[in-house]
């Protein structure tokens, strides 16, 4: 039998030079044809985060695919996190660096209540640049991120230093 590991590592594909040359992108989607090792995923994350969370705020947009699906097995809601200009208002935004510009997210700003426990989950934590705007915008808001996930860490791109001021509950199924 293998591990949840093994089957995760053997299912995403790396693609070679996308979306530019010398990119390793890891393609995720190959998960999602195969029902019983999402339900596998999904219950792992919510393991890991029964009791521990008010609210699950899924990033835009692969992060909302397990996203919804963990809330909904917590019993908790389930937030939105945007590019800028998506959601209506009333919103409060989030800026970040990117390698070459700037980025922005939103989230609808009475959906986080105060003092609120967020997990933040995203598919793939690379720079951690995403999930840190995140992380800023609960703050916003009021909330307290306790925890975040991810089914795929780049390790070698340092993401978790961007993370741990918030929190150290990082979980992560693949490196
Ligand atoms: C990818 C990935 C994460 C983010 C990680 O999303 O799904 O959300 O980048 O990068 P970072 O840790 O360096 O911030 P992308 O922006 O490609 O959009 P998508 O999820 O809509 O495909
Ligand atoms: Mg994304």
């Amino acid at each position: 039998m293998s591990t949840l590991q093994e089957k995760i590592n053997q299912t995403i594909v790396d693609v070679i030079d996308f979306p530019k040359e010398g990119i390793v992108y890891k393609d995720i989607t190959p998960l999602f044809l195969n029902p019983d090792l999402s339900d596998e995923i999904v219950d792992a994350f919510v393991e890991k985060a029964k009791g521990k969370v008010d609210i699950v705020c899924g990033i835009e947009s692969r992060g909302f695919l397990y996203g919804i699906q963990i809330a909904q097995k917590l019993k908790v809601p389930f937030v939105l996190i945007r590019k800028a200009g998506k959601l209506p208002p009333p919103t409060i935004s989030q800026s970040y660096d990117l390698e070459y510009g700037q980025a922005t997210i939103e989230v609808n700003s009475n959906y986080i209540k105060d003092g609120a426990r967020v997990l933040i989950h995203d598919d793939v934590l690379a720079t951690g640049g995403t999930a840190e705007a995140c992380a800023k915008l609960v703050e916003k808001c009021g909330g307290k991120t306790t925890q975040f996930s991810f089914i795929v860490d780049l390790t070698f791109l340092n993401g978790k230093d961007k993370l741990t001021s918030f929190t150290t509950d990082i979980i992560t199924l693949i490196e």
